[in-house]
């Protein structure tokens, strides 16, 4: 695009789109400030030498600042040249940010088009900024960290001595790792379909009575794939409750706000105007009061759609824990608000074509660190206690 081009684009934008023109803006200007410069080519970095293990948007976004400061860097990536981007390289085209993308600034020059970016614009994000910062010449893939430990010098081995010596780790391998497909009994007898929630690319739904498992942010994403192919019924089976918050970018950055990270003695103000405003007549499906299960214990879901799908009957949302698969379906136990993981409840075979397993993630091992990684008070996330070693060698 010449220059006339894109200052005719960019007037069109501030006329038609004010909002999302100064976004863009405030993202060029953040960028400018706050992103060092990529090395030159055939740069010989001078600082410290750096493995950072995965690459995913940690590693890589981790791997940029490094190079940009100075430092040299070897990314390890367990899985092919396919992985970059993580797990957002591996779930489904139609997975995208709940979360508005205001929130996902991973590194200062990642400059989003739209609120809600989907898988592909991710993982395009990543690959721009692993090329930007020449890190296409400093990624091994297809190597999996299994161990690391350190030379006479005090200088870090990953896996074996030809892969070369660093002075600093940055183990990047996330939260999400495999599927998690837990076996519950009778699923050998189900006659039905069961996929991950990972893997709904290419899957038929149309017409089916789906049940989906778990009650997370992969449920919601399940119940919104089945809802777009016309299933005839979706059933979320969610053993607990979980807090669902709007996807308004003003609410959602307000909460953030709250600067403790934790839940606070004036959490329940947020709560229970979440209880009146947004979950209305479904208020039975947010957590209970004083469950301890507070808007700030553990990641909410993000989403509109879902309560507007039960209000309008496309979807059910039960609350209770599976007793067993049958060849049609899945016998449930229906829990009442309150009552214990596997407590009372009333049983029910709900038929189903279709289950989906929205059962979440192993957490990737870290477990070729040396133990003294995990001694008391200087497990992870209190690792930056080690930066300056407390302890002489
Ligand atoms: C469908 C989905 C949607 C999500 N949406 C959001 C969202 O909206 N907002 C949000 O904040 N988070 C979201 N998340 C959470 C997501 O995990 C993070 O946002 C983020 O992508 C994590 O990036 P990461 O680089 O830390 O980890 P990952 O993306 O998991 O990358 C880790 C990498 O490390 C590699 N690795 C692991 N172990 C080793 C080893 N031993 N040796 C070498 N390599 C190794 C893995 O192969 C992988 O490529 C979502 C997750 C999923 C599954
Ligand atoms: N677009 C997005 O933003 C998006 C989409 C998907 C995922 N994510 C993120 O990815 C991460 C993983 O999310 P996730 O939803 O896949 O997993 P998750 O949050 O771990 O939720 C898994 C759900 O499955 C239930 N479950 C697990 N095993 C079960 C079993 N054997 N029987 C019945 N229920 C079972 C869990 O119940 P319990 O809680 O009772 O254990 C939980 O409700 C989270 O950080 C999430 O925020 C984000």
């Amino acid at each position: 695009m010449g220059v006339v081009d894109s200052t005719t684009h960019s007037l069109a934008k501030l006329i038609n789109s004010p909002f999302e023109f100064l976004y863009r803006f405030l993202q060029q200007i953040l960028g400018y400030i706050f992103s060092p410069n990529p090395p030159p080519p055939n740069a010989n970095l001078s600082r410290p030498k750096i493995a950072v293990i995965g690459a995913g948007i940690t590693g890589v976004s981790s791997a940029a600042h490094c190079v940009g400061h100075g430092f040299e860097v070897t990314i390890f990536e367990a899985g092919s040249r396919k992985a970059l981007g993580g797990i957002w390289a591996k779930v489904n085209n139609t997975s995208g940010l709940q979360i508005h993308s205001i929130m996902y600034r991973f590194f200062p020059s990642v400059s989003w088009s739209g609120g809600y970016p989907n898988r592909q614009s991710i993982v395009g994000a990543v690959e721009k900024l692993w090329r930007q910062y020449r890190l296409d010449e400093r990624t091994k893939f297809d190597t999996k960290v299994e161990k690391v430990y350190k030379d006479r010098q005090g200088r870090w081995i990953i896996n074996d001595e030809s892969n070369g010596r660093f002075d600093g780790i940055l183990a990047c391998v996330g939260t999400c790792g495999d599927p998690k497909w837990p076996h519950m009994p009778g699923q050998d007898k189900y006659e039905g379909q069961i996929h991950h929630s990972s893997q709904l690319d290419g899957k038929d739904a149309h017409g089916k009575k789906v049940l989906v498992i778990g009650g997370g942010a992969s449920a919601v994403e399940a119940l919104e794939f089945t809802v777009h192919e016309n299933a005839a019924q979706t059933s979320v089976l969610s053993r607990s409750e979980k807090w669902i918050i709007p996807r308004n970018p003003f609410i959602d950055v307000l909460l953030a706000l709250n600067i403790f990270g934790a839940e606070t003695p004036l959490s329940f103000i947020p709560e229970n105007i979440l209880r009146l405003f947004f979950y209305r007549d479904l208020k039975d499906l947010a957590p209970p009061k004083n469950s301890g299960k507070g808007l700030f214990t553990e990641t909410p879901m993000v989403n509109n759609d879902v309560l507007e799908q039960i209000r309008s009957g496309n979807a059910k949302w039960l609350r209770g824990d599976i007793v067993r698969f049958e060849p049609t379906g899945i016998v449930f136990k229906h829990r009442a608000q309150g009552v214990p993981k596997n407590g009372p409840g009333r049983e029910e075979l709900l038929p189903a074509d279709m289950v989906i397993l929205a059962t979440g993630y192993t957490r990737p091992s870290l477990a070729f660190l040396p133990d003294d990684c995990f001694e008391e008070y200087y497990s992870p996330p209190n690792w930056y206690l080690q930066v300056f070693p407390t302890k002489r060698e």
